[in-house]
């Protein structure tokens, strides 16, 4: 990419709410693809952006994507997130690795229960978020109805940028609170050259004429109440997750998005500093920060995503570059295998298409290729330096089930096909201590079917799946050696590895739990595994 500022950001929605749509409006303006509507491959066909068979015949996005490109002198990464409940996780490590957030809201139903979840993760990192009220050619809330929907459920002050003019079959176009003009809907064919009906003057005979006397009444009075009652925006309160900037009009039809996108590359931060510890990690070790200016490379694997190109069934590592500057086939150092890597072929992504990273800075998010040596959460860095990013961790499943082999004979194959999936965070693995037995976590049942789907399908398992009645996992932090042998020893029914070996409690009863912290008051009990946070 050029050297233009980064915009590294996420768009999040309840599912139908037009994420998928909006996605590929801003990729067409993008230049990234050719027809909005269509992502295009590299092969020539055409193609919608679902990348997994599960997906489409779900009808849901399961994984999150990359989608890189230039608009408005900025080099933009737009991150896509599952809407789907069952994957807060995914979303969760896909926010770590963004600095702003769209949100998309369908105007006709307001905030739904997946925004609320997600809404939650945004205010974890305080992260700023810019408004798309979607669906405004077809019958839409109040405006004022929908402003206060938001602002009462997600705790988050909206500030209109653009103000609707009619809805539904009577939808006139947006009216811009800066330029005082209406973007005309009626002639928004091309958002390129876009049709403007002049509003400086609300009592001028042409505006009526335009408008009719009931709409123009309505607008006039609209605006009148939006001056008087909402503040003007402001950027401090933008990027502490205080405010949003809001704009109303229709993916679909192409209508208020370039606003949206042109207002995204002026205010949306650039690469922040982020917080790390020295390696080796340990509850003790010293907290640093590292800034995006530093020269010295470093960045962090927050998503693995496997079968993007289902002919090769290669696995995709993706970084996020915190600081410095990582050229093509430069050695990297793995921080935590202790090895260094020559990468010969980072990648960046434009909707299905792929091509090789000459080099990446901070903000960035490139691809690497990966054989299974890395896992969510791995930090990279330049010169050996010991440090590891912290902020992604591992949070307590609410489900879970012993799985094993049908087959006998394919049990190696369950092994290595389970915790690969685990490494890509598709489901959290455990092994019970005593037993040895395999146990999958999940936030949300489909996270299940996914490993199912995938087991068959590219390991060639068939497993048997019970369900175990626990009620979630506790990291375990021990002042000694000694007190961690009598623990798990003692409690040995209940004790697991997770998949870097550390111990964990599981929860059969909140009552076990209590029960258990009160008579060990010397080991600390943690919900989720990055508990040095
Ligand atoms: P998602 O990724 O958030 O789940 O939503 P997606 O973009 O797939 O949109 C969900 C449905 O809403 C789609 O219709 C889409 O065409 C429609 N939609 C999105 N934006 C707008 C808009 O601005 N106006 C109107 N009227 N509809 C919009 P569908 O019938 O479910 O799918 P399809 O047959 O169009 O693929």
């Amino acid at each position: 990419m050029s050297s233009s500022p980064r915009c590294t950001f996420a768009i999040i929605s309840h599912p139908d709410a037009g994420k998928t749509t909006m996605t590929e409006k801003l990729l067409w303006f993008g230049g990234v693809v050719r027809e909005a509507g269509m992502v295009k491959s590299k092969t020539g066909d055409y193609a919608k952006s679902d990348w997994m068979e599960l997906e489409k015949q779900r009808g849901i996005s399961i994984t999150s994507s990359v989608m890189s490109f230039e608009y408005n002198d900025r080099a933009l990464h737009l991150l896509d997130t599952p809407g789907h409940k069952d994957f807060s996780e995914d979303t969760y490590r896909t926010l770590t690795a963004v600095e702003s957030v769209l949100m998309m809201i369908d105007s006709a139903k307001g905030v739904e229960a997946q925004t609320i979840k997600l809404m939650d993760v945004c205010r974890m990192r305080d992260t700023p978020i810019v408004t798309f009220m979607n669906k405004f050619d077809r019958e839409a809330m109040d405006p004022f109805a929908l402003l206060d929907n938001i602002e009462s459920i997600l705790k988050i002050q909206c500030i209109p940028m653009t103000w609707p003019v009619g809805n539904g079959v009577d939808f006139k176009g947006v009216y811009d609170f800066q330029t005082k003009q209406i973007l005309s809907f009626k002639d928004s064919k091309d958002p390129f050259s876009p049709s403007f009906i002049d509003a400086s003057d609300l009592n001028s005979s042409a505006l009526v004429a335009e408008l009719g006397v009931a709409l123009r009444d309505k607008l006039l009075e609209e605006l009148e109440m939006v001056e008087t009652l909402i503040p003007g925006f402001r950027m401090d309160e933008y990027q502490a997750g205080i405010q949003t900037p809001v704009f109303f009009g229709s993916a679909l039809k192409n209508f208020g998005v370039k606003e949206t996108l042109d207002l995204i590359t002026q205010i949306a931060p650039t690469p922040k500093p982020r917080e790390a510890v020295l390696a080796p990690y340990d509850s003790s070790a010293d907290r640093i920060t590292i800034d995006p200016t530093d020269p010295e490379f470093t960045g962090f694997v927050f998503k693995i995503q496997a079968n993007m190109d289902p002919k090769h069934r290669d696995r995709i590592s993706f970084m996020r570059v915190c600081s410095g500057k990582f050229t093509r086939n430069d050695k990297i150092f793995h921080v935590r295998s202790g090895k260094e890597i020559r990468i010969a072929t980072p990648l960046i992504f434009q909707a299905r298409d792929r091509e090789i990273a000459e080099e990446a800075v901070a903000g960035d998010i490139i691809g690497l290729y990966d054989t299974g040596k890395y896992q969510i959460g791995d930090t990279f860095t330049m010169g050996k330096k010991q440090i590891r990013y912290t902020g992604i961790p591992s949070f307590s499943p609410e489900l879970f089930m012993r799985v094993t082999a049908k087959d006998p004979m394919r049990a190696k194959h369950l092994e290595k096909g389970l915790a690969q999936l685990s490494e890509e965070g598709a489901t959290q693995l455990f092994i019970r201590r005593h037993t040895n037995e395999k146990m999958l976590g999940a936030v949300g049942a489909l996270q299940f079917e996914v490993v199912k789907f995938r087991l068959e399908d590219e390991y060639s398992v068939e497993a048997t799946y019970e369900p175990v009645a626990w009620a979630g996992v506790r990291w375990l932090k021990f002042p000694d050696k000694k007190s961690e042998e009598k623990f798990a020893q003692e409690y040995s029914s209940v004790i697991m590895e997770d998949k870097e070996h550390r111990l964990c409690f599981a929860v059969r009863t909140e009552w076990d739990l209590r029960l258990a912290m009160e008579k060990n008051p010397s080991i600390e009990f943690f919900k989720n595994s990055d508990y040095i946070e």
